[in-house]
């Protein structure tokens, strides 16, 4: 019994010994913090239980191997402010933290775990890739880690944090996932590195311009958020993870608020400025009307012309979408439709209502957007707002007109409350564009065009682009005082608690990409 537990303590010993100062060290002369410590920052105090800490790296032949044992990533389960998850995280000290068997094994491990148990599973990454020296074991492993990210999809809430490189194949299991956040300065995601730029296309570009965070934030939308350093970047995974279920069977986690839901914003009624054209800040809307103003927004650097986060009212967990007229108008182009069309693909998978604040003067013309095949990615928020069953709400701020009416969550796509503020002008086109159509005669021969503009534009505001014509069609449920927008949503969230939807049996659908 004696020698048993002499070997048993020995192992134990040598894994904390693994842990020592050196280990710390050149990590954080990186700028970074070590595996283990990050996975410390994620999870409550000691509630984290580590599965396979002694798995032994595999035996290669090619030189180059590691004697550490858990062969570079941290693996277990524990609990994010009292709510189980599973989570990894690679360990760059060990051989870059690259990716060979063994290690994969474990992160194929706990995703299956997760699955079975229906709780959500971050991967925090700092990686160099498949691990050369293992050849196409590395390479299987990847693939079996990426089968199980499918697998998981809309099933449970999965996370990747980027938290240094991320390079070749590797990128592609955050790309399955849900949310990807990203540590400035310290992290880069891409295909094919800098080397291989200059090799193929024979460009010099350094790892940050290629694929550092404020690329991925800003340019390409692949970064949802990012944060200055790693602490931060762990915050916000469990600011996350504070509106999500743990699957796709639960509900999100609603909050008793202390935050009134009759409370009354005269504000609000302000926030629409007189003239149509005048841009402002949507956010501010969207705080007024939230529980306590706490908005967590998502991508908020990528496609700022629409703008998505998570919010409570009443307590309820909500999806807001609200078109930014800040930016671009708010007209919606290739890029602000696939973000939002993602945003409610989530939503809808784990429960998550809708509410969508509108104020759009339509899609952006142009043939770089034409070229671009705004049809094919237009379609794709179409597709997503007409196919979610959790409850949708939409409240027209100001311009809601044509395609763009249609798209945003409009009755008969299925809107299950339409509200609109007195401000709003729902038609087929603005004034401009509707005068010039019908009145190109009466304009050519007028002694005076830009009265007869102005005077067409105020009979046409008057006439036909305003809510009340969608109401009496019950296009629109109710025209409501700004004022009450909280109220109103919280009854309308309430009431739709329950809401059932089936859809047409079928094997999935062929979602235009
Ligand atoms: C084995 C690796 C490794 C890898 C890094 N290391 N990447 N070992 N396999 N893929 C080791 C290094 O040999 C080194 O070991 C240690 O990790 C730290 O690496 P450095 O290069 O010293 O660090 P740094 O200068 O910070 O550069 C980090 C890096 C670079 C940018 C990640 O190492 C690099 O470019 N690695 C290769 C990236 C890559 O091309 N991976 C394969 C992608 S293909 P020592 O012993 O010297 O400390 C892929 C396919 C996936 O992933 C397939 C899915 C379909």
């Amino acid at each position: 019994m004696q020698n048993a537990y002499a070997k048993f303590a020995e192992r134990r010993q040598k894994l904390e010994e693994q842990y020592n100062d050196e280990y710390f060290l050149k990590q954080h002369k990186r700028g970074k913090l070590t595996a283990l410590e990050r996975i410390h920052l994620l999870f409550d105090e000691d509630s984290f239980e580590e599965m396979d800490a002694f798995s032994p790296p595999a035996n290669v032949s090619f030189g180059k191997s590691t004697k550490a044992m858990g062969d570079g990533v941290i693996a277990g389960y524990g609990t994010v402010n009292g709510r189980q998850v599973f989570a990894f995280a690679q360990d760059f000290n060990v051989l870059g933290g690259s990716l060979g068997t063994a290690h994969a094994n474990k992160i194929i491990k706990i995703q299956d775990m997760a699955l079975k148990t229906g709780s959500p599973i971050v991967g925090l990454i700092d990686s160099g890739g498949a691990r050369i020296q293992e050849g196409v074991s590395s390479l299987a492993g990847y693939a079996g880690i990426f089968r199980r990210n499918v697998l998981a999809s809309g099933v449970i809430p999965q996370i990747s944090v980027i938290m240094g490189p991320a390079a070749g194949g590797a990128v592609y299991s955050p790309a399955l996932t849900d949310f990807i956040f990203m540590t400035a300065d310290t992290s880069y995601m891409f295909v094919t590195g800098p080397d291989v730029v200059k090799q193929v296309l024979n460009q010099e570009v350094t790892p940050e311009e290629l694929g550092g965070a404020s690329v991925h934030a800003f340019k390409s939308g692949v970064a949802d958020f990012v944060f200055n350093d790693d602490e931060h970047t762990i915050l916000g995974v469990k600011a996350l993870l504070s509106f999500l279920p743990d699957n796709h069977i639960e509900n999100p986690p609603t909050m008793v608020s202390d935050d009134p839901v009759d409370r009354i914003d005269e504000q609000l009624r302000k926030m629409v400025p007189d003239d149509p054209n005048q841009p402002y800040d949507v956010r501010d809307i969207i705080k007024t009307v939230v529980d306590k103003n706490r908005f967590l927004e998502i991508a908020e650097n990528h496609a700022a012309n629409i703008i998505t986060g998570f919010a409570r009212i009443g307590g309820y967990v909500t999806g807001i979408i609200a078109n930014q007229p800040k930016v671009l108008a708010g007209a919606l182009d290739i890029d602000s439709s696939v973000k939002a069309a993602r945003f409610i693909n989530f939503c809808d998978s784990f429960n998550i209502p809708i509410v969508t604040f509108e104020d759009v003067p339509g899609f952006l013309p142009g043939t770089d957007q034409e070229h671009s095949g705004i049809i094919r990615h237009g379609a794709k928020l179409l597709y997503a707002y007409a196919r979610a069953t959790v409850p949708k709400i939409t409240v027209v701020l100001r311009k809601s007109y044509g395609g763009a009416y249609i798209v945003m969550n409009s009755k008969n796509l299925g809107g299950d409350f339409n509200f609109a503020w007195p401000t709003a002008e729902i038609a087929v086109m603005g004034p401009e564009g509707a005068i010039a159509i019908l009145y190109r005669k009466e304009l050519e021969a007028a002694e005076d065009p830009e009265a007869l503009k102005k005077e067409l534009a105020a009979k046409y505001r008057d006439e036909i682009a305003n809510p009340y014509i969608s109401d009496e069609k019950g296009f629109i449920d109710e025209v409501i005082d700004p004022a009450y927008t909280r109220l109103k949503l919280y009854r309308a969230l309430k009431v739709l608690e329950k809401k059932t939807v089936t859809l047409p049996g079928r094997k999935h659908g062929n979602t235009p990409l």
